[in-house]
């Protein structure tokens, strides 16, 4: 193919709302200890970290209930509701995971203090020893964890894109928990 010399390229207009790439790089490097965040970071980094470390506790107090439960259903339906405790105990545990990473990203601490945990976390631990009660018990939790995460991923908005893209993909398992809860709630007791 013949290319045709005289032809002009159109002019690449940079857009208006990036930063001149001397003054990103300047920034960048004044900022070195801070990690991934940078001047473009748009949330109230701290309050991000406290309302995180609420999240985390949260989480960890719904490991603990229902692992309480796993290991405490008996009764003629508990094995396959017991199984369904072990498996949202274990995707409980990601997301604390996920969270606390994020925490540390953000330069903040994650707070695993068993002191306090159950004050700081939005859903409530609970010892119930009837199959029937453990079931609804988890699903009122699974609907405090639903409310507080949408009412934190409005809050955030567009200000911190990662953390509120990781709370969104909680925010869905959460959703996926009640509705697990509600159908087993519904065959227990129809
Ligand atoms: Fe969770
Ligand atoms: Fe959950």
């Amino acid at each position: 193919m013949i290319c045709d010399d005289t032809t002009t390229e159109p002019e690449v207009l940079v857009a208006e709302f990036l930063t001149d790439v001397e003054t990103l790089r300047k920034r960048a490097r004044e900022h070195i200890k801070m990690g991934p965040i940078t001047e473009a970071y748009g949330a109230d980094r701290d309050r991000v970290i406290s309302v995180l470390n609420e999240a985390l506790a949260t989480e960890l107090v719904c490991i603990l209930r229902y692992k309480r439960h796993f290991y405490t259903a008996t009764g003629l339906n508990a094995a396959p509701v017991a199984a369904e405790f072990l498996q949202h105990a274990n995707e409980e545990q990601q997301h604390a995971d996920q969270i606390a990473l994020r925490i540390t990203q953000l330069q903040g601490e994650p707070n695993f203090d068993p002191e306090g945990l159950a004050t700081r976390s939005h859903a409530e631990y609970d010892a119930s020893l009837d199959l029937l009660d453990m079931v609804r018990e988890d699903l009122i939790a699974e609907r405090v964890a639903i409310e507080s995460y949408s009412e934190i991923i409005t809050w955030l908005g567009t200000s911190d894109s990662t953390t509120r893209r990781m709370l969104e993909d909680i925010l869905a398992v959460e959703e996926e928990h009640a509705d697990d809860l509600l159908s087993i709630l519904q065959d227990m007791n129809p």
